[in-house]
């Protein structure tokens, strides 16, 4: 265990993202909130309300480019000079989340990736959006990738790391968190842009999905979340999430 509890190899702290400083990580990885009044309970969710945790903190969208430009700041300090960072953006507000990447002084956006999911939200008004967009964006031009992961699509022919074609699981013995990602969609980032060894931050962690995957591969993992129950989910995530690949 570490000083603050959490399992060897990772920490999550309970603090606002512009609290980082010094984290001097090698790979950032984190899926900020949608800009959309989303808790994860709507009642287009085909879930038991209850069950889903309290305390999910959303960003208003007017404020949405600004908080954005804000994690990127966070991320730029907290990261190595050869550091990188991959962020995470789905639905609506992904435009912003580019521009605020253009302008910004200390990220160039390297790439872009799309992670294509199955989604369980059942939208009467519109077809239901199924792709999240994820930037990758480096300081300069030392950053670290390999064209090879233990995954289908690496090992079925031609490394393709333009589409991501992961399943969510909804798995049913945890608490349910609001946008819990999988833990193969972060798998197959941790080997493509990181090594075992590296320091891998999310300042927005929520169930710690990316710090646990990133433990499983032997990397170190930083981690905190301003919602006073994440570290409790946290936990829980830890126990439900030991056994799966
Ligand atoms: C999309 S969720 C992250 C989900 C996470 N990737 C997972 O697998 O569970 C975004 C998280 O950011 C947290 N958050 C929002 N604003 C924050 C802030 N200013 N500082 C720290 N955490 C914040 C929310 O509470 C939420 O848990």
């Amino acid at each position: 265990m570490t000083d603050d509890g959490s399992p060897t190899g990772m920490s999550y702290s309970l603090c606002d993202m512009t609290e980082w400083e010094g984290v001097e990580a090698d790979l950032a990885i984190t899926d900020p909130p949608f800009g959309l009044e989303f808790d994860g309970k709507a009642s287009n969710y085909n879930r038991d309300e209850s069950r889903v945790v309290d305390g999910y903190v959303e960003w208003d969208a007017e404020e949405y480019a600004a908080k954005i430009d804000t994690l990127l700041d966070v991320l730029a300090r907290n990261t190595a000079d050869d550091g990188q960072a991959i962020v995470f953006s789905g639905r609506d507000n992904s435009h912003q989340v580019h521009r605020t990447v253009l302008d910004h002084d200390d990220w160039r956006l390297e790439g872009k990736l799309y992670w294509a999911y199955n989604f369980a939200p059942y939208c009467k008004k519109r077809p239901a959006h199924n792709v999240y967009e994820l930037f990758w964006m480096v300081k300069g031009d030392e950053w670290y990738y390999t064209n090879e992961c233990e995954y289908d699509h690496c090992q079925e022919g031609e490394a393709n790391l333009s589409t991501l074609d992961i399943k969510r699981n909804y798995l049913t013995e945890m608490p349910k968190y609001p946008t819990r990602l999988p833990p193969k969609v972060v798998k197959v980032l941790l080997d493509h842009f990181s090594e075992p060894g590296d320091t891998v931050f999310d300042p927005l962690a929520g169930a710690g999905v990316v710090g646990i995957a990133a433990a499983q591969r032997d990397r170190t993992a930083v981690m905190g979340d301003l919602n006073a129950n994440a570290r409790e989910v946290f936990e829980e995530t830890v126990e439900a999430l030991g056994a799966v690949e």
